[in-house]
């Protein structure tokens, strides 16, 4: 069974005594809850890079605290925060967060971004639950939980927020291939809250629409360019193909810190190529982690600010 109250500082947190940066280790879950400490700068890149932190706010607050580390540690900054940019490419939360940190390397800033981006969770999903009707059953697919965000959710959120108001009845969880984001993590947090759902194999989305058994679909996102155009877990953008051709609303739930108006359009987004070794050892094998969803297929963008159509940002 999840954890009931899975508090912020569960998910990921700084210690002074130490100093070091303590993560519950999500590629451990659901089968045991243990806490990685990462002492160094090093180490948390490790993490990041190897996902047991991920989902792209919990990886900006992971490096808001990195950089808070680095400083107590005396290391070189500007070092310590290339290399956490550089850890992953696609979620622009983690740029947003290193820049935001720049003037104030404090714990208790770190600490403050972490608070902000939690309350931008709880802000958006009021709005995103707006959309929805009584009886809903949603689609969601990989983690954009509390995991996922460093509490509450942005996606799980909005689902979490219609339960309570109780216009949502079930939620279709996609397993996420290849590494399982939704069978290990949304599962045991909407197991947590008491949310009815069930697991389907990623290919199994098309058939359920079809049939009839899906009203929408909601996904967080790692970075949404000026255009609208959206990048999320690899898979996103088949879902949103399929959405359109059943004529179902397709919602993007994420806070302003994952919109980046640098990045013109969706052909711009840096999408991170992972090893091969995590689909097949025996064969060649190519494992994009992420793709691109275009503007036209999202119905609404929702952030802590409000329900947007994804014309421009
Ligand atoms: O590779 P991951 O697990 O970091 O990918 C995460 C996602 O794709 C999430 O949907 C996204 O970061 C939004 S999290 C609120």
């Amino acid at each position: 069974m999840g954890r009931r109250n899975l508090d912020p500082e569960d998910i990921v947190r700084f210690e002074e005594d130490g100093p070091k940066v303590v993560l519950l280790d999500q590629r451990r879950l659901p089968g045991e809850e243990v806490e990685l400490e990462c002492r160094t700068v090093d180490e948390l890149v490790a993490a990041i890079r190897e996902l047991a932190v991920r989902g792209a706010p919990a990886i900006g607050v992971a490096a808001a605290y990195g950089l808070a580390l680095a400083a107590a540690r005396g290391d070189d900054v500007d070092a310590a925060a290339a290399a956490l940019a550089a850890s992953r490419p696609t979620a622009v939360n983690l740029t947003w967060a290193l820049a935001e940190m720049r003037d104030d390397l404090s714990p208790a800033h770190a600490r403050r971004l972490h608070r902000e981006e939690v309350e931008r969770c709880r802000a958006m999903a009021a709005h995103a639950a707006d959309l929805f009707g009584p009886g809903t059953r949603a689609l969601t697919h990989c983690n954009a939980g509390g995991l996922a965000t460093g509490g509450y959710g942005s996606a799980v959120g909005a689902l979490r927020a219609a339960w309570e108001r109780g216009v949502l009845d079930h939620v279709w969880v996609d397993e996420t291939r290849p590494l399982l984001q939704g069978s290990r993590l949304t599962a045991w947090e909407l197991e947590a809250v008491g949310i009815p759902h069930a697991v389907i194999v990623d290919s199994a989305a098309a058939s359920l629409m079809a049939a009839g058994e899906v009203d929408c679909i909601v996904t967080g996102a790692d970075r949404i360019a000026a255009n609208g155009d959206t990048a999320n877990k690899i898979g996103t953008y088949s879902l949103a193909v399929l959405a359109s051709h059943h004529e179902l609303p397709f919602y993007v739930v994420a806070p302003t810190s994952t919109i980046d108006l640098e990045t013109p359009t969706g052909a711009e987004i840096p999408i991170e190529e992972r090893s091969g070794a995590e689909l097949t050892t025996r064969f060649a094998a190519r494992n994009p982690a992420f793709d691109v969803t275009p503007a036209a297929l999202i119905t609404a963008i929702v952030t802590e600010q409000g329900v947007r159509e994804p014309v421009a940002l």
